[in-house]
């Protein structure tokens, strides 16, 4: 049980094809289950600039979802950028980014047991791109 965190019951996840959001330890998580009830845990904030990926848009045929903010297109399986975000003013921030060097997405090892669910290894906050 050391490293383990507790999530949900095992009837409290997600019906197939579907998503919910848990808040462990301060830090937003999506669970989501695809048609045939594999279940992933990837953080719910986006990297570029923390949209809620609970609005995202999920697409199980390449297991990417999209960011509802920029339309930033994000691996589930390994985290990385696929899409970088669509920004065409930033003018009011009088700020630059670089939207190919996002962070990647945290994705999260699950474990089920006892009809439990808990994440495997430490839960940390999604790191967001750096404005300059
Ligand atoms: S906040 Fe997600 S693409 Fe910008």
């Amino acid at each position: 049980m050391d490293n383990l965190t507790y999530v949900c019951e095992f009837g409290d996840l997600p019906q197939n094809g579907h998503l919910k959001q848990f808040t462990i330890n301060n830090v937003k998580l999506l669970v989501l289950r695809d048609l045939t009830g594999n279940i992933k845990v990837v953080s719910s904030i986006c990297p570029h600039l923390g949209g809620d990926l609970l609005n995202g848009t999920l697409n199980y045929n390449n297991n990417t979802i999209q960011c509802n903010r920029h339309k930033a297109v994000l691996s589930i399986d390994t985290g990385e950028t696929k899409t970088p975000p669509t920004i065409t003013n930033l003018s009011y921030l009088n700020k630059k980014i670089a939207p190919v060097n996002l962070p990647k997405l945290n994705i999260y090892k699950i474990k089920i047991f006892e009809n439990r669910v808990y994440i495997e290894g430490e839960i940390l906050p999604q790191r967001c791109a750096v404005i300059f």
